[in-house]
């Protein structure tokens, strides 16, 4: 019963996204910098071998490119478009040397493609963005939900949008900014939306390494369940100073 209710929901939010014609951009949730001392660095053959899945990934869709385009020309558009090709395009990637993408696909080879940490960040938000989309479809209609009800809340939506706006690479910084995130869901849209928001954040936590912090909130069990009216005031403080 649930899971048909769920496979009809499921449907829905696909078929409208598909006639829509939306793109997913708002929903692709960016991530700073990676742990870069604890992920796996791999050869720079792995990295070639790496990059050239990439590059047919984007060659499928007709672009005609040799080398992965930088962040700012956005290579991901056309894929996040094509709600309908976009996981079965995913699932070529992942099967394109499958060896190497499940060593090497995280931060620190992106960084070590491009030099760029804004880059390599690009690519695994908008990787992370796929692998959740396409391997978590009913947390990502539950994620896709509650950023709508959040959006339609101002002061949830303020909150949410300023929890990240400290966030730099670091564990205390990742960790302070998840907290907040999941706060702010719970308090919109209940306990089975943080399940979905934490399945989106431990995809890009492994891929950026920052699920090997010490503590980090949707990795490690405990849950200070007051930390919510902590962030408000802290946030009314700010306010009125
Ligand atoms: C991977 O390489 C980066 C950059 O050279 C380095 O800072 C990091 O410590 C390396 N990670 C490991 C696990 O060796
Ligand atoms: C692709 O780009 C190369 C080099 O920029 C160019 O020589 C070639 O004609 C292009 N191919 C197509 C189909 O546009
Ligand atoms: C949290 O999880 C990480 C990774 O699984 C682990 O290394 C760390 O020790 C855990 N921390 C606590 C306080 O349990």
């Amino acid at each position: 019963m649930i899971w048909n209710i769920l496979v009809v929901v499921v449907t829905i939010v696909t078929k409208s996204l598909e006639t829509l014609e939306v793109d997913l951009a708002g929903l692709v949730k960016q991530t700073v910098a990676g742990n870069e001392g604890v992920l796996h660095n791999c050869s720079s053959d792995q990295d070639q071998v790496l990059q050239q899945c990439y590059i047919d990934m984007f060659q499928s869709y007709g672009s005609n490119v040799t080398s992965l385009p930088p962040a700012d020309e956005d290579p991901f558009k056309k894929i996040r478009y094509d709600a309908t090709g976009m996981c079965s395009t995913y699932t070529t990637l992942r099967h394109c040397h499958s060896d190497v993408i499940n060593d090497c696909l995280n931060y620190n080879t992106f960084n070590a493609i491009f030099g760029s940490e804004s880059n390599a960040a690009y690519y695994i938000s908008q990787t992370g963005f796929l692998e959740f989309y396409c391997n978590y479809g009913n947390d990502f209609v539950a994620y896709y939900e509650c950023m709508q009800a959040i959006s339609l809340n101002d002061l949830s939506d303020t909150i949410y949008t300023e929890c990240s706006v400290l966030e730099v690479g670091s564990c205390d910084s990742v960790s302070r900014t998840t907290q907040c995130e999941r706060a702010v869901v719970r308090k919109s849209c209940g306990n089975s939306a943080v399940k979905s928001y934490c399945q989106y954040q431990k995809i890009l936590t492994h891929m950026t390494g920052w699920n090997f912090c010490e503590y980090m909130p949707c990795i490690n069990s405990s849950q200070p369940r007051t930390f919510f009216f902590l962030i408000i005031l802290m946030y009314l403080c700010k306010i009125f100073v």
